[in-house]
């Protein structure tokens, strides 16, 4: 069945909103937590068993997209460049793993950017052993690289499967010609078709596509023909990504002519009707803006309840903990976000002094904790287990969310929840705008101009 949505709930929800990959979200974080901060974090874990999540950030890309928002560094292909980010990066994970003080396991390792492929194969080989050299890796866990289809080779795709790596996940975007070149990425279909079928080849579990939705010049009828063709590839999971479009914060999106984004209603028009195609075509929709084939493992955790979600995506492992290496990489460690210096150059210059780069934080309160579980529970299970919450927090939902009773109220008068003693279950319209669920329980919006800094939710 297809989900009808009246244009005045679309006015109403259509804020600005945080994706809530992190709660508090990032403009709470602040260079209060320090390096000694993150130290004594890295300590402290160091006296526990808990095993870990790795993530580590590849800043290099070799061409702009322009819609892209991530922390890039744009490089002409080069070894050198590599070499020189290597010698830092293993500095850093060096100093991090003195800090801890033993060997850790990890448990979900993820190679991020930028564009880790950017690495040569022989580079890939060097950070992977030196990894190895300083913690245990559970292999049978997800082993994930980000890879450009543009300028992968499938002599690199082998080393990294021998390596260990058994997930991939790729940024496809959009078929259409003139999409691609208003974003500045020529990706014809048989080049990914191309990739997909190395990665076919060799045995990679799993194998993701990144898509987004509201680009300049896409419409219904091309945006359709790229999930056709995406449908026909069949990849094992797909992340169908809002277009966040920030240009005070990524200043190449002031490029895009602003007649030709979709917005408001026949950018939700594309999303639904993307949504209904892959839906028909053996995906399940995970938790936001993810999707996955039925036969896939995540659909099977999301559907008993077993879904997690960190900074590296929706995960199968409860990522207590993880670390972040690399510039403007984000761990969480004792209950404490840290984020690593974003600026190369100056990223470089910390560690060249021997210090850890961390730019900033929020080390969390126990308010911060509980509205965290409950936002996080939204968005991993769409629901919130009232008893599970009074168990682990020690206070009834009720009388803990006092203030929140009205957006409750709103949010059952309007669909997008059901409500009883027991738990808060989001409605499939409520799945929909599932960020705007999150925002009422986030403390930190009822500050005076707190939305502003985010893309808007649909
Ligand atoms: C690090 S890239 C993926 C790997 C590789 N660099 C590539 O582009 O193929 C991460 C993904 O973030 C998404 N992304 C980047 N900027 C975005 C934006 N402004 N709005 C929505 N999604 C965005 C894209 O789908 C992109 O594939
Ligand atoms: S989308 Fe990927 S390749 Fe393009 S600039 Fe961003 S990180 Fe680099």
């Amino acid at each position: 069945m297809s989900l009808m949505i009246d244009k005045n709930m679309l006015q109403k929800y259509d804020v600005a909103g945080p994706r809530y990959t992190s709660y508090p979200t990032a403009p709470q974080w602040s260079p209060e937590v320090t390096a000694d901060t993150y130290t004594a974090a890295l300590k402290a874990f160091g006296q526990n068993d808990k095993t870990v999540s790795l993530y580590i950030h590849i800043p290099f890309c070799e061409q702009l997209c322009y819609f892209c928002a991530c922390n890039k560094v744009i490089r002409a292909k080069e070894e050198k460049v590599g070499d020189e980010f290597l010698e830092y990066l293993f500095k850093e994970m060096d100093m991090v793993a003195r800090a801890i003080g033993r060997r850790k396991l990890i448990r979900q390792l993820h190679w991020g950017g930028g564009t880790p492929t950017y690495l040569s194969e022989k580079q890939s080989e060097r950070l992977f052993a030196r990894i190895k050299s300083l913690f245990d890796i559970d292999f049978n866990e997800e082993i994930a690289i980000e890879v450009d289809p543009r300028t992968v080779t499938r002599s690199k795709l082998e080393v990294l499967r021998q390596l260990g790596f058994n997930r991939i996940s790729m940024g496809v975007q959009d078929f259409d010609e003139k999409v691609q070149d208003d974003i500045n990425r020529i990706q014809p279909y048989e080049q990914v078709a191309r990739v997909h079928q190395w990665c076919r080849n060799l045995n990679f579990k799993s194998v993701n596509y990144d898509l987004i939705y509201g680009l300049p010049y896409q419409t219904r009828v091309t945006f359709k023909k790229t999930v056709d063709s995406v449908i026909g590839l069949k990849p094992d999971r797909i992340a169908l990504y809002s277009f966040a479009y920030v240009p005070w914060l990524s200043k190449p999106q002031n490029k895009f002519n602003l007649e030709a984004i979709a917005l408001h209603d026949e950018k939700l028009d594309i999303f639904l009707q993307s949504r209904q195609n892959l839906l028909e075509h053996g995906y399940q929709a995970i938790a936001m803006d993810h999707f996955a084939l039925t036969t896939d493992e995540m659909t099977k955790a999301f559907n008993q309840g077993l879904l997690y979600r960190n900074f590296m995506g929706y995960t199968l492992r409860p990522a207590d903990e993880y670390l972040g290496l690399g510039p403007s990489a984000i761990g969480f460690l004792e209950k404490t976000y840290v984020q690593n210096i974003k600026i190369l150059p100056e990223y470089y210059k910390c560690l060249s002094q021997d210090r850890l780069p961390v730019e900033r934080g929020k080390q969390l309160s126990r308010d911060d904790q509980a509205r965290q579980w409950v936002i996080n529970s939204l968005m991993c299970q769409f629901q919130a287990d009232k008893k599970l919450f009074s168990d682990k927090f020690a206070s009834k939902f009720e009388d803990y969310f006092v203030q929140e009773q009205q957006h409750i109220r709103d949010c059952v008068e309007d669909g997008l929840i059901l409500e009883d003693g027991q738990r808060i279950v989001v409605t499939d319209l409520g799945k929909i705008f599932i960020r705007n669920v999150c925002m009422g329980f986030d403390y930190y919006l009822r500050q005076k101009d707190a939305h502003r800094r985010f893309s808007r939710t649909v």
